[in-house]
């Protein structure tokens, strides 16, 4: 039976999901509870997310949101209450203890107390994690010492880590958590202690995880240059996931909307319905973006560059990022009444009308705002 398990493991590629398609992680109808009996406090209210292998997933949310309770429940970490918590295809509420550990093994847990072992190297450390897998001892220096050089620890190896800075034995941690090539990476703030080039050097190594290996990671940060680089964003706030957006341009285009008094108020789901629905396009500069008597087809939101709004010959205006430009016409239904024109190279975002008429539809006072500013325009 045991002899039958290796020959399996060995065969399988070491990160080949269970099933293909399958997602690393699938949470559903998830609440969770801390304390007894009078004292019981609801934690955690309904939330579900599926995490496809591949994707970098960044958590956000003010303190006592829940993040490191969602976290360390998809860790196995804490018994599930109520709802369901699937790991690479096991629902951790079936398994016992010892089936628990070895979904554990296919985690790299980056949490903040980093526990490293204080009699040994930083090197060692991450050697110790490394025989749990599969690899030949070659390949365990290899991996050790290269994981070790790439977070920018290469003079640091045989350091024990009462000698090293707190941002440096949280990057041996972080170290320790990848060099098994993980299916799952779960990270609470990993940035936190670090500075800018350590914090892209963790940055570097966590998206080759995902690009090269194919894991799912999850962290909870707010740093904003891991924020830039994640595949998706999912906000909580108050124990429940408030918003889920896939996709680095959305999110973006929900922090140039948010901002602007006509998207006020929307709701974050409604912001982000928006913002997925957008399309980057780049104009060069003096290329004309609409014509004074077109039919109106679109709404513009400048992320890069100006553009000119130009009316009887007159420029009236120069729009730069976060200005949006291109809802008149599709709201009176009227010809565009002026042209704009790129003054210099521009990336705009685009919403087509149609999507555009549904964000309207879709909140009255959103609506009613947008009549508002039109009537006040003209
Ligand atoms: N061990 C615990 N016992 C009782 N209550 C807890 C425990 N851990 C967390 N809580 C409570 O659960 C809620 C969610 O906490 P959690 O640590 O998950 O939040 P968080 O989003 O990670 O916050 P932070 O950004 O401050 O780390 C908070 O109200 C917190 O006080
Ligand atoms: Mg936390």
């Amino acid at each position: 039976m045991r002899a039958a398990l290796v020959a399996e493991r060995t065969e399988a590629p070491a990160l080949a999901p269970k099933r293909v398609g399958e997602p690393v992680v699938r949470v559903e109808g998830l609440n969770h509870y801390y304390g007894e009996g009078e004292a019981r406090n609801q934690v955690l209210f309904n939330n579900h997310i599926e995490i496809p292998a591949g994707q970098l997933v960044v958590m956000t949310g003010p303190s006592g949101a829940g993040k490191t309770t969602l976290l360390s429940l998809i860790g196995a970490l804490r018994t599930v209450h109520e709802g369901k918590v699937e790991v690479l295809g096991r629902d951790l509420s079936r398994l016992g203890a010892g089936d628990l550990v070895e979904v554990r093994r296919d985690i790299g847990f980056i949490f903040q107390m980093h526990n490293l072992f204080d009699a040994l190297s930083a090197y060692e450390n991450v050697k110790m994690a490394a025989q749990l897998g599969d690899a030949s001892k070659d390949e365990i220096r290899q991996r050790g010492s290269g994981i070790l050089e790439r977070l920018g620890l290469g003079h640091r190896i045989d350091y024990k880590p009462r000698f090293l800075s707190g941002g440096e034995r949280q990057r041996v941690a972080i170290g320790r958590a990848l060099v098994n090539r993980p299916r799952l990476v779960l990270a609470d703030e990993p940035t936190a202690a670090l500075d800018r080039d350590a914090t892209m050097n963790v940055i570097r190594l966590l998206k080759q995880t995902t690009m090269e290996y194919g894991a799912a990671v999850m962290m909870v940060t707010h740093d904003h240059r891991i924020i830039d680089s994640a595949d998706r964003l999912v906000h909580m706030v108050d124990g429940r996931i408030m918003s889920d957006v896939v996709l680095h341009d959305a999110l973006r285009i929900c922090e140039f909307l948010r901002p602007i008094e006509l998207f006020k108020t929307l709701t974050p789901r409604q912001l982000t319905d928006v913002a997925e629905k957008m399309s980057k396009r780049h104009y060069d500069a003096g290329a004309t973006i609409i014509s004074k008597g077109d039919a109106g087809e679109e709404f513009f939101l400048v992320s890069d560059g100006e553009v000119d709004v130009i009316r009887a010959d007159r420029e009236v205006a120069r729009l730069g990022p976060g200005d949006f430009f291109g809802e008149v016409a599709l709201i009176s239904g009227e010809p565009r009444n002026a042209t704009v024109i790129a003054q210099k190279p521009v990336d705009t975002y685009v919403l087509g009308k149609t999507d555009f008429e549904a964000a309207l539809a879709a909140s009255q006072s959103f609506r009613d705002q947008l009549y508002r500013t039109y009537f006040l325009r003209q």
